[in-house]
């Protein structure tokens, strides 16, 4: 079996009452996902566009006010697709932080901060590790942070005392600990100065490659999901408007979304005027009919704004919803 992870037309909503007024938000709206074993998978898309809430959505982490109206989350686990949605507190809790990590958004959340980072550790390992004394907690521990090439002397440290680049480092190493096949890590370079991110980034390769494992990695930053992702989705207001091998998403970016954020990114020597997308994101309240982004799309032509396009394979490595592309209605009319 491929994929480590599936996800299937998750419809998973924030359900707001405030004065006996219901509103509901679509932050994930009809997403379906294929996430393969041994890479690195990137997730990218404005803020606000419900990268956040799907991580927690895969995590199997649905609480109020969110609510998941459908759709399945899948692991693979022993070679089998278990149903992630239907899994006891019991069953959650053991296949958390040894099949599924996740590192949030913010390493300090991470953390307890009136705590030192070695009582974390291993107040952590004992919740999850039988038949071993504290004694040899330590040394597992220890051993795990020389292998990532940090230094069991962070162990004295309150989170606080740590630079922010040094915490999230830390959190990498605490969700790795019990050697995870999927690690799903929200921003984690996020507020952190270039140095900083590249040696976390710098981690995140060494932990895949020693553990063979899948990262499911959240950020805006298409620059980093260049550098490391293999494959990727972009997403827009809750829905995943390409996905791809991350080179033909660079190289052939299809949907017009996908095209203004990597046109918007920087290149050396070029002094032409960076092009973002016109407008602002819509509201997940009342979001417009038809493909979400054809008010800021200076491609849409009627059919835009009366029907949704869905996610359909242009190739064997590419999926896109556009009626520009592929599947569309109109090119076959
Ligand atoms: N607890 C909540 N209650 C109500 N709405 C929420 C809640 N958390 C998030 N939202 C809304 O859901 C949408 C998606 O939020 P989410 O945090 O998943 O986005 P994001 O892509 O992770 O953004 P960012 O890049 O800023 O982290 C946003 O419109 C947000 O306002
Ligand atoms: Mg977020």
């Amino acid at each position: 079996m491929n994929e480590v992870l599936k996800a299937e037309n998750l419809q998973v909503f924030y359900v707001l009452e405030t004065l006996g007024e219901k509103r509901i938000a679509k932050a994930v709206h009809g997403v379906n996902l294929q996430i393969p074993g041994n890479e690195v998978y990137g997730i990218a898309g404005e803020s606000g566009c419900g990268k956040t809430t799907l991580l927690k959505v895969l995590f199997a982490n649905i609480e109020p006010p969110l609510r998941a109206f459908e759709g399945r989350v899948y692991y693979c686990v022993n070679d089998k697709y278990i149903d992630a949605f239907s899994l006891s507190a019991r069953e959650k809790r053991e296949l958390r932080w040894t099949y599924i990590s996740y590192i949030p958004q913010g390493s300090m959340s991470a953390f307890n901060p009136v705590k030192k980072l070695k009582v974390t550790f291993l107040d952590f390992l004992e919740s999850h590790v039988r038949g071993k004394d504290r004694e040899e907690l330590l040394s597992l521990t220890n051993h795990h942070l020389k292998t990532l090439g940090l230094s069991p002397r962070i162990l004295d440290a309150y989170p606080h005392q740590l630079s922010g680049g040094m915490r999230q480092r830390v959190a990498i190493a605490l969700s790795t600990l019990l050697k995870p096949r999927i690690i799903l890590a929200d921003e984690p370079t996020t507020a952190l100065d270039v140095v900083a991110q590249r040696a976390v980034l710098q981690l995140m390769q060494d932990v895949q490659k020693e553990l063979q494992n899948t990262i499911v990695l959240v950020t805006h930053d298409m620059g980093i999901h260049a550098n490391i992702a293999t494959r990727m989705a972009i997403m827009y207001a809750g829905k995943i408007m390409e996905e791809g091998s991350t080179e033909d998403i660079f190289n052939h970016p299809l949907h017009p979304y996908t095209q203004y954020l990597i046109h918007s990114l920087p290149k050396i020597g070029d002094k032409t005027p960076r092009e973002s997308a016109p407008g602002s994101p819509p509201s997940l309240v009342e979001p417009p009919p038809g493909c979400l982004f054809h008010p800021r799309c200076p491609q849409a032509f009627p059919l835009c704004s009366q029907e949704v396009p869905e996610l359909v394979r242009v190739n064997i490595d590419h999926k896109v919803a556009c009626f520009l592309r592929g599947n569309n209605r109109a090119s076959c009319s």
